[in-house]
């Protein structure tokens, strides 16, 4: 089932961990993806419970920090409400089980493991660099290649790695650590 709602993802690879109804639980952060400056950091209560059923999105900004918080069916999770690809607010994208669609260019990123499901319909290059054609209808004729500077620049443009935030859940609030000023 999609749920769009305006609005706020997470934990580790493979990850297997499913919330009990009424009982949600952090999702595990997946290796190598925690955001820098929040080792240690101290934890700030962002949002009630209340405030986030199971498959909701909300954006909660503190200062110049946009922060996506995702309830989904293995935990909450909280990332930048920022794509990997140019910067779209995924808070209004769609949740689909752990896999949120940005509005903008159609990538699916799978909030679990932190993989990218769906590559940007502009093409582009991942996070190894690899680069991927812009995307078409399978049925249509292919198109002569563009070589116009927004073309070029849109070649070039690499989809970063999803960061997360580590969380805890405390008195029905969900509490971020944030990056040390
Ligand atoms: S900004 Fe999200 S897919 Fe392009």
């Amino acid at each position: 089932m999609l749920t769009r709602t305006p609005g706020t993802g997470f934990l580790g690879a493979h990850a297997t961990i499913r919330a009990m109804p009424g009982t949600p639980v952090p999702m595990p952060i997946p290796a190598g993806l925690q955001a820098p400056g929040t080792e240690g950091a101290e934890f700030e209560p962002l949002i009630g419970l209340a405030d986030l059923p199971p498959g909701a999105l909300r954006r909660v900004t503190r200062g110049d920090l946009d922060l996506l918080i995702v309830h989904t069916p293995s935990g909450i999770v909280a990332t930048d409400d920022r794509c990997p690809h140019m910067s779209a607010p995924l808070s209004q994208g769609a949740l689909d089980g752990c896999v949120v669609d940005c509005p903008l260019h159609g990538a699916r990123f799978d909030l679990a493991s932190g993989g990218v499901v769906r590559f940007p319909n502009t093409g582009g290059l991942d996070t190894e660099g690899i680069h991927h054609a812009p995307w078409r209808p399978p049925e249509s004729a292919p198109r002569p290649e563009q070589t116009d500077a927004k073309a070029m620049a849109r070649a070039a443009t690499r989809v970063r790695r999803i960061r997360y935030y580590p969380l805890r859940i405390r008195s029905g609030y969900v509490e971020v650590a944030l990056p040390r000023p």
